[in-house]
């Protein structure tokens, strides 16, 4: 009798919960933690083709009265500009929401400075779906004519969007409420302000006048000339702002308010011989306490910005604001005054502030000519953020940067499709991969040359203070030919970037050592970590790839600058080795370029000793990390043998770095999905991963947190102790049995859920069927319309409930009630979830599938009319398999149910294709582990939960559809 086993899958639940794909968590999170998805979305959303126009403004006299009771404003505005090429049409922007009551234009004769003469209008049209204002004038103009607008409008202040022009209020403890008014006209929101030319390329200067409440204040770009009284309006003042230098409109910036101001007890370093720069922090009164410490943190970054830099942000005087209720996705960096949200701005950390500041410079200072320009300014502001904070709190950085960015585009880069399940992250993912590519630069060319090129890059751009993507590249580039550096066959900084930053691939060298002959050859290939399938075109993509090594012998990270470029002419290059045979070398420390490395199997082994050694710690965290995570992936994509991959991780025992380890976890989740078939494998795997990991939770970061711990303690104890738990660690389990009895014993256990969510699925996993079956109660008890209970705490409890078992009958049961009883408390939703949980788990989608064939008459009676559901059923309980055995069920069950003439034949069919190309990696791979771990796993963990429950299941699967 064949039995039908069920098995432990390992690392449940992030490979259930989260179980469409790592990396997609990864950007995610890395977005929400850093604020750094600016408006790009919005950038691509643009239309790509611009109007021509003949008239281009040089000034606007804007005027704005706003008036809070009605949420509405009257503007005046006169635009003085210039013809810059013949017409009789002026083209301007002007929102839906503006109403022009009267217009005006006259012009200076030719070749007059003075005499200005009415233009008579022909026609006027504004086309409120373009946003479009169009003024035909009876007269033609030629190049170079100058002309005055005048414009009286008026236009609605928005109450529910903060951008625009807009208002909100506050309300202090009194409940008193107060309000302010603000604008955010980035991307291109100018328009609903005041009549312009919304393009960042049509610069202009600015003189702004507002009208405002006497108790309130008002504060621009630039500094406050005059505030003067206004005639019959004894409660207002008219505030008078100094002219701004040329700026996009985009650029202009006020907000009026209450709020009040300090300014740092030390000041800004004086630099291009202007005074220094006057900071504020403002924010409400009751809030400003909470950003004491701000100004100096201020103070601190701007002083070295300016260094870097060597220039001043270009205007006198600086606000930040910490804006209540600000929702826009960043803040708003307009050039001199800034808005932030409140907890935004009172964070004591550096990285995103000096993100934002930075923005004075290159994107304020300096802006980007067209909207496609701005992704290059993102991502090296990105890059000079994380050097900033680098440089100021190292420890901030916690090690992570950049490998949480790298890692995740090795996972995407190395799919078959990259981008094929979330295709919004690929912008996101250029930015990163533009900011690495700065990286690469600062190490090659060196900080020096790098920070040379930067400063020529802010203090000359082409024209009008605006840059074009490319011309960083190339000021690095005129930089580096001053300094003699010299590249290879006519190589230049921007030839170099654009194969690293257009395509979705990443290269990896393979590095193979000649002990006799002491040659060393660097080979560049596609990195893939997926097998593609044979019908995929090969790809011949090549790079420029700096090659820069260590030797055992000369173990040195301080200087790291290229040996060669392994260049897109030779994919291939043979040198004389650096090492001697006995001694490993290192390529691409410290990930300097953004790919992975292979080496023959001897350095491989040299490394992996030395590792495990006492000059272990030699070797920079980040490098270590980067060895062995270059290991996992080449093993998992077949360049190596998977033992070269295990035989790296001996050295994890004494390793207490979480800059290591952290990454690390990804691969043990992606191996042990792989693997999780075969039982001896699976559950010798965890135990020996166990094992490693033990010491480190016990010894180094200790069971209980302290309260000022730094962060990344708590992450990893976090991941630790997530792994330890599923793996059975006694003291774990027991802790979380504990924990739920309190439930348990709950008179009303469905008015709330005392137990925290990482202590379910470790009962559910471990615990007994009846604890089991307590939970499965809370699902179909769930309150209906209740608002202290959120529907979410029930479809994460229903996602345990499925994902978490190693023991079969639960799942069983699970599908029993909700399938076959019909149950009416579960939805077509909720089975859709259960059936796509359970391919998370081999426990799962064994029992998914055997279920399946047991039922099938019954199953397909009952989704009769719901043939999403019934395909999605099929799908989930055949697509899972890695192993011979699984797909021989899968194909025993197309011979059995092949002649019904069902939707499921094609998708049973389509399923066995794939798993056929699944099943070359467990063929080649899994014997390969189960070998390595019998010989270095001793005996099982004594703190670890023995493995019977498995058995139970077993012995609980007694019915197979195989059997005999
Ligand atoms: C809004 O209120 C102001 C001041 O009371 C008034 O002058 C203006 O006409 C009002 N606007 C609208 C559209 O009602
Ligand atoms: C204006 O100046 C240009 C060149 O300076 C000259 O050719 C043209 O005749 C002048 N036009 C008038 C109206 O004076
Ligand atoms: C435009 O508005 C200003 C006041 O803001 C006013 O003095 C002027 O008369 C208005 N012009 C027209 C033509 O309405
Ligand atoms: C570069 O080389 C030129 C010519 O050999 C020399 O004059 C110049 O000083 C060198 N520049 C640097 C920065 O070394």
């Amino acid at each position: 009798m064949k039995l039908i086993i069920s098995l432990v899958s390992l690392l449940l639940i992030s490979s259930t919960i989260s179980a469409e794909s790592n990396c997609t968590h990864c950007w995610i999170q890395e977005r929400t933690r850093s604020r750094r998805s600016i408006d790009f979305n919005d950038v691509f959303k643009l239309p790509a083709y611009r109007m021509p126009r003949s008239f281009k403004p040089t000034n606007y006299e804007l005027e704005i009265k706003p008036f809070t009771i009605n949420a509405t404003f009257l503007g005046k505005v006169k635009i003085f500009g210039s013809w810059i090429s013949e017409g009789s049409r002026i083209k301007l922007d002007v929102d839906r929401g503006l109403y022009i009551t009267n217009i005006s234009i006259k012009c200076l004769s030719p070749n007059s400075t003075e005499a200005f003469e009415k233009a008579d209008i022909a026609e006027q049209e504004h086309n409120i779906k373009k946003a479009e204002f169009n003024i035909d004038l009876q007269q033609w103009f030629t190049t170079g004519r100058k002309c005055e607008i005048n414009i009286n409008y008026t236009g609605n202040i928005s109450i529910s969007e903060t951008y625009g022009f807009f208002m909100n209020s506050y309300l202090d403890t009194l409940a008193q409420a107060h309000t302010f008014l603000a604008t955010h006209l980035r991307l291109n929101h100018a328009k609903q302000l005041f009549p312009c030319i919304d393009e960042p390329e049509y610069k202009a200067t600015f003189l702004l006048s507002v009208v405002r409440p006497k108790n309130l204040q008002c504060r621009s770009n630039t500094p406050l000339i005059a505030s003067t009284e206004i005639p019959d309006e004894p409660n207002f003042m008219r505030d008078n702002f100094e002219k701004t230098p040329e700026m996009s409109t985009y650029q202009l910036a006020f907000m009026i308010s209450d709020f009040e101001s300090m300014s740092p007890s030390r000041s800004v370093n004086p630099i291009e011989g202007r005074g220094p720069l006057e900071i504020k922090v403002w924010g409400r009164k009751e809030y400003l306490s909470t950003l004491s410490k701000v100004p100096n943190k201020i103070v601190t970054i701007i002083n070295y910005l300016q260094n870097y830099f060597n220039i001043s942000i270009g205007l006198s005087k600086l606000d930040l604001v910490a804006m209540p209720m600000y929702t826009a996705s960043k803040a708003s960096d307009s050039w001199g005054l800034m808005f932030f949200k409140e907890s935004e701005l009172s964070s004591p950390l550096v990285w995103n502030t000096a993100y934002e500041l930075i923005y004075q410079w290159i994107g304020q200072r300096i802006t980007p000519f067209r909207w496609t320009d701005a992704q290059v300014n993102k991502a090296l502001n990105s890059f000079l953020a994380s050097k900033t904070t680098v440089d100021i709190d190292p420890h901030e950085m916690e090690g992570k940067w950049p490998m949480t960015l790298l890692y995740s585009l090795y996972y995407e880069f190395g799919k078959t499709l990259p981008f094929s399940r979330v295709a919004g992250i690929r912008h996101e993912a250029t930015s990163s991969k533009i900011e690495l590519v700065f990286r690469m630069f600062n190490y090659t060319l060196g900080e020096e040359i790098f920070r040379q090129g930067v400063q020529k890059f802010v203090h000359e751009p082409a024209k009008n203070r605006s840059f074009y993507a490319h011309d960083i590249f190339t000021q690095l580039d005129k930089v580096r030919v001053k300094n003699n550096l010299t590249l290879p066959n006519d190589l230049t900084i921007s030839s170099i970037a654009a194969p690293w930053i257009t395509r979705d691939r990443v290269p990896v060298v393979t590095v193979i050592r000649d002990y006799e002959t002491g040659n060393i050859t660097f080979t560049q290939n596609v990195f893939l970590r997926e097998t593609p399938p044979a019908s995929n075109e090969k790809m011949s993509y090549l790079w420029d790839i700096p090659i820069i090594m260590v030797s055992q012998e000369n173990i040195s990270f301080a200087k790291l600058q290229p040996n060669y470029w392994l260049t897109k002419s030779d994919n291939s290059i043979t040198m004389t080795d650096i090492a001697s045979k006995e001694n490993f070398v290192i390529v691409n420390p410290e990930e300097i370029g953004m790919f992975p490395v292979n080496y023959d199997p001897c350095n491989w082994y040299m490394l992996g000793e030395f590792l495990q050694g006492p000059m272990r710690e030699t070797i920079p965290v980040l490098t270590r990390a980067k060895l062995l995570h270059d290991a996992w992936n080449m093993a998992y994509a077949g360049n190596i043998c998977f033992e070269v991959a295990l035989n790296m991780t001996l050295f994890l025992k004494n390793e207490t770095s979480h800059v290591v380890w952290e990454p690390f976890f990804t691969m043990i989740d992606h191996v042990g999905r792989k693997i999780q078939e075969s039982e001896n494998v699976a559950t010798n795997f965890e135990a020996y991963i166990f094992s490693l990991l033990e010491p480190l939770y016990k010894n180094q970061l200790g069971e209980t947190p302290n309260p000022n711990e730094p962060s990344w303690k708590t992450h990893m104890r976090g991941l630790a102790k997530n792994f330890l738990c599923r793996a059975g660690y006694r003291p774990c389990v027991e802790e979380a049995k504990e924990q739920y009895k309190k439930w348990m014993k709950d008179d009303e256990p469905d008015e709330g859920n005392p137990v925290a969510n990482e202590f379910i699925c470790p009962v559910f996993r471990w615990g007994t069927m009846e604890e089991w079956e307590f939970g499965l109660q809370r699902v179909i008890n769930f309150p209906q319309k209740t608002i202290e209970r959120k529907q979410s705490e029930r479809t994460y409890l229903l996602k345990t409930l499925a994902g978490c078992p190693v023991d079969k009958k639960k799942i069983e049961r699970l599908l029993n009630v909700t399938i076959l009883n019909e149950n009416s408390n579960f939805t077509d939703s909720d089975i859709q979830l259960i059936y796509s949980t359970l391919t998370g788990s081999a426990t799962g989608y064994f029992a998914l599938f055997d279920f399946l064939v047991d039922h099938w008459n019954l199953m397909k009676q009952r989704f009769e009319t719901k043939e999403h559901l019934w395909n999605g059923i099929i799908n989930s309980a055949t697509s899972s398999f890695s192993t011979q055995e699984g797909y021989d069920m899968v194909s025993q069950l197309y011979k059995d149910r092949q002649r019904e003439a069902d939707p499921a034949e094609a998708i049973i069919k389509k399923v066995m294709g794939d798993l056929e190309e699944e099943l070359k990696w467990s063929k080649s791979n899994l014997p390969v582990i189960e070998g390595w771990l019998n010989n270095h796993l001793k005996q099982r963990p004594s703190s670890l939960m023995s493995s019977e429950r498995q058995t139970t299941a077993m012995d609980s699967s007694s019915i197979t559809p195989f059997a005999g």
